[in-house]
Formats: C-alpha cells, structure tokens, sequence
C-alpha cells in the first residue's frame, strides 16, 4: 500500500471544497488498516492524521498537511437472528442509506427515521446520527475499533461509546486514535413504527393509509428531499450547527419576547446542567429570526429552505463557507444571547 500524494479532496467532502491533502490513503480490510499502523509506526506516513468517512459532515478551510485515511471496508453480516432480535455487523465504509434499505427490505425495525442521511456506517457510529425522532445509538449494540498507536483490537460496548447529542467518545480528541471498523446493530423483527416527531405522521399517511417500514422510509426520504439540499447538486454538510442546549431559565428569558419560539425537551444524559432543567432550541429558527435565511457571502450562503444549512452556490471556498458560519454566529450571539456550537468538521 502506497498514499496518494498531493490529492485532490474534492470528491470527498459533499461541500464540493477544492483542496489537497500530502497524502491519502484508502484501506479495503482490517489487515490494510493495519498495513496502514505499521507505516505510521516507521513513520512512512506524514502526520497529523485525519480519518473521514464519505465527507459529509466536514468543511475543509486549507488543504491538509499530513495523511487523510478512508475505509472502504464493506461488508454486512447478519449475526443472529431469531423472532425478537437481529443482530448485524456492518463495516465501516457500508454506505449509511444502503444498510437502512437492508433493514426496511428485511422487515427490521430500528433504522427506518435515520433514511437517506448520507454518509458511511463508521462515521454514523462516531457522529451519534440522528433524525425523525431516532438517533443511532438506540439501535447501536457494540463498536469494534483499532487502535492507530498499537494495532490493537478494542471493542466498546454501547453504554462505553458515552452516546449523546450528536456527540460519542470517538469524538474527544484523546481518543482519535479508535478507529472505528465495524458496527454491530441490535433491529427488531417485530417492532413498533415511531412516528411522533413533526408531521411525519401525516407524511406517512399520504403514503399508506396503514403505516408501514417501507412507508416510513418513503416519507421520511420525501420530507428530506424537499428541505434538504439534495448531495451532488447543491454542495453542503447538512445541518452546519448543533441545535443549542439551554437552560430552562434562558427559555424563559426568551419567550417573554418571543413567545413562538419553538423548544423540545432533551433528554437527561444531554443535559449540561445537573438537575437536568434545560431544552433545546431550534437552531434553524434562531438563524431565520436574526435573518440569515437565504444570505449569501460571495459563493456561500444560507439555505433559503432551511436555515440550518450552509450551502456552497458553486465555487465556494471553505473560508467563504467559514465566515458565513461566522457571521451566522454572530447575528444569532447578538439577538438572543446563544452561541450555536457548529457540528460540521471544521478542518
Ligand atoms: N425552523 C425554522 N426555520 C428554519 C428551519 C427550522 O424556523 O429554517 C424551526 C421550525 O420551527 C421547525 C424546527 O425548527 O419546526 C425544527 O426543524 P426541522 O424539523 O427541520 O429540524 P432541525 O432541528 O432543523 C434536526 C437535525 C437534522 C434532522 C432534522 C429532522 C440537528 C442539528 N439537525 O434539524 O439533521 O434531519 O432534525 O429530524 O439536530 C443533520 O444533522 O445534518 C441533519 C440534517
């Protein structure tokens, strides 16, 4: 095995940025991905390392100096099997959305609200997915990784992986050295639909009068399609920022001037707070009330569908992208008091 040098990342970051890594390097089964630990331990790879999934959640501002690794690990294995659970272990470069067509096609509950997000299975694992009322670790059962320094073997159970809000123990950056290489997911034969978040219900109702996996897989691709910048049309990262975590006092605070002001409960473990008073806000309200849907500076701006998003009109930067977010930041900083935490990569 050999890195790519001086290599082009624009296929591989769905903002469509124009920028080079010194070296790249793709790896097709665990035995390379250890290939890959002894180079570094000869020091025949250029450092710092940064390991990406299908680039979907990252916003490249400079090219990268050191060694870009990816997994093209992909393979799908169903472990067992019986009336109540399925077990499956997915690699790490298994397209997100192909394994969510597998367990729908199966007849698996679990996976059906998190179709159509884009990217791999590894990062899904890292990034704490979530949409339509589900996020991954509720159907996570264990993580398998290698450790960069040692080549080790570690697998994490899901209560180990320290799920939360978008957010996991794979994302400190004291453990950027797991690198993640199969995901283990406990679906349910006979589970229950969830169709509780929005209006997903009446999306699904317009599909089959009685809901099904299928169904709510159609709907939840259809809604996504009509807010979200479809990927290779419109560059983006899907949502740019977190939706922020408050305390219920700062709600309150808000509410006596906006009342509308859209807020969800969270659940204890994303609460920063110990006894767990807090909410969340709609991020992508904040940005549309501070008026920023639909702005652009020079070739980047903010989705005129939804406000949450950054998009690249063509052409972009990642520094023009980079102060857009700034300048969203600081808008949304000076009208309310909250300063949105971005949940793209910034590189
Ligand atoms: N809203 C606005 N204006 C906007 C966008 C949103 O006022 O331009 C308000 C509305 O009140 C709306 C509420 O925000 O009812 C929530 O909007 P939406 O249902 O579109 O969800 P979101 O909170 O903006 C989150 C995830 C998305 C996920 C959707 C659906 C985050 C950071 N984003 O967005 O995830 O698809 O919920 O579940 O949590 C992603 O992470 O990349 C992503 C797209």
């Amino acid at each position: 095995m050999k890195p790519y040098k001086h290599y082009s990342l624009k296929k591989h970051n769905t903002f469509g940025i124009h920028t080079h890594t010194d070296n790249f390097m793709e790896y097709g089964s665990e035995e390379e991905l250890l290939e890959v630990v002894q180079m570094l331990r000869a020091d025949k790879l250029s450092l710092p390392i940064l390991h990406i999934g299908a680039g979907s959640n990252i916003l490249f501002t400079q090219d990268f100096h050191g060694t870009v690794l990816h997994s093209c690990m992909k393979s799908i294995d169903i472990i067992s099997e019986d009336e109540k659970t399925v077990l499956v272990r997915v690699s790490s470069g298994y397209i997100w959305d192909d394994f969510v067509d597998y367990c729908v096609k199966h007849g698996w509950y679990g996976a059906e609200n998190l179709s159509d997000i884009p990217g791999e299975t590894g990062a899904a694992a890292v990034q704490n997915i979530g949409a339509y009322g589900a996020e991954v670790k509720d159907i996570i059962s264990q993580v398998e990784t290698i450790d960069l320094r040692t080549g080790h073997h570690r697998t994490f159970s899901q209560e180990e992986c320290q799920y939360a809000y978008r957010q996991s123990i794979f994302k400190l950056l004291e453990n950027k050295h797991y690198i993640v290489t199969f995901v283990t997911f406990r679906l349910l034969p006979n589970g229950t639909l969830r169709l509780g978040y929005g209006n997903l219900r009446e999306a699904v109702m317009t599909i089959s009068p009685v809901p099904t996996l299928a169904s709510v897989r159609q709907a939840v691709i259809s809604t996504r399609k009509s807010k979200l910048p479809g990927p290779g049309t419109i560059g983006s990262a899907g949502s740019f920022f977190m939706n922020p975590i408050v305390p219920l006092s700062k709600l309150e605070e808000l509410r006596a001037t906006y009342p509308d002001i859209p807020s969800y409960p969270v659940p204890y473990r994303d609460s920063p707070i110990d006894n767990g008073a807090c909410v969340k806000l709609s991020a992508g309200w904040l940005i549309q009330q501070a008026g920023w849907k639909g702005r652009s500076i020079g070739h980047a701006g903010v989705y005129d569908r939804q406000a949450l998003i950054i998009v690249n009109h063509g052409d972009a930067t990642g520094a023009e992208v980079l102060a857009v977010a700034n300048a969203v930041m600081d808008a949304v900083r000076t009208k309310f008091g909250i300063t949105l935490r971005p949940e793209v990569n910034i590189i």
